[in-house]
């Protein structure tokens, strides 16, 4: 059986490990996520995170099974730009040996329902063309996302996609 829960400090290592198998092209900011998440009231993590425009790293949930394996992951995080509107979702994957199973349906149906209980107008996402990411397209498009804005980088397109809460 799987179940959701918080992101505690026994399981952030896990979820830091899932996060990098699923997504091994990482920018420095993304690759310092967990860390930031653990230490995020300290100052010298709250101003890199600013360097970032990050305003808050507000909570992770994992899929965990009976082995205790994290094997999905999502979050929500805020922007400084747009904290007032909006907030954004983070990390949402589900490691490989499990999809297929709907453990990535309750993930998004979760991060919405907390995403709607932040009392923001937008929940909004990142992700890429990228065919690996060509599952969560479809999904966030059943979920209502629409691609708002698209932004062409060297190896592949930016999407950036918006749910009105
Ligand atoms: C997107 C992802 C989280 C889905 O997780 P999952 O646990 O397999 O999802 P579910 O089992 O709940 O299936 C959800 C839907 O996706 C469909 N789906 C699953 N794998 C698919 C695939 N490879 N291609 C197309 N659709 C797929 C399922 O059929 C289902 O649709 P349905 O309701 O019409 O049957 C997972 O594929 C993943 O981690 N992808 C890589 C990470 C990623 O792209 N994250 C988001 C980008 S930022």
């Amino acid at each position: 059986m799987i179940h959701i829960e918080n992101l505690e400090t026994p399981f952030i290592k896990k979820a830091g490990k899932l996060v990098a198998k699923v997504f091994p092209f990482r920018s420095l900011s993304e690759r310092l996520t967990f860390f930031a998440f653990k230490h995020q009231h300290h100052w010298i993590v709250q101003w890199i995170m600013s360097l970032f425009g990050v305003a808050s790293l507000s909570h992770f949930w994992v899929a965990i099974d009976d082995d205790n394996n994290v094997v999905g992951i999502t979050g929500i995080y805020t922007y400084e730009k747009d904290k007032d509107e909006a907030i954004w979702m983070a990390w949402f994957c589900v490691d490989p040996g499990h999809r297929g199973k709907g453990i990535g349906k309750r993930l998004i149906e979760y991060s919405i329902s907390k995403a709607r209980e932040s009392g923001k107008k937008y929940f909004r996402l990142y992700t890429s063309s990228d065919p690996n990411e060509a599952a969560a397209q479809n999904l966030y498009e059943k979920y209502g996302f629409n691609i708002v804005k698209k932004k062409k980088k060297m190896f592949y397109t930016k999407l950036y996609g918006e749910l009105v809460l």
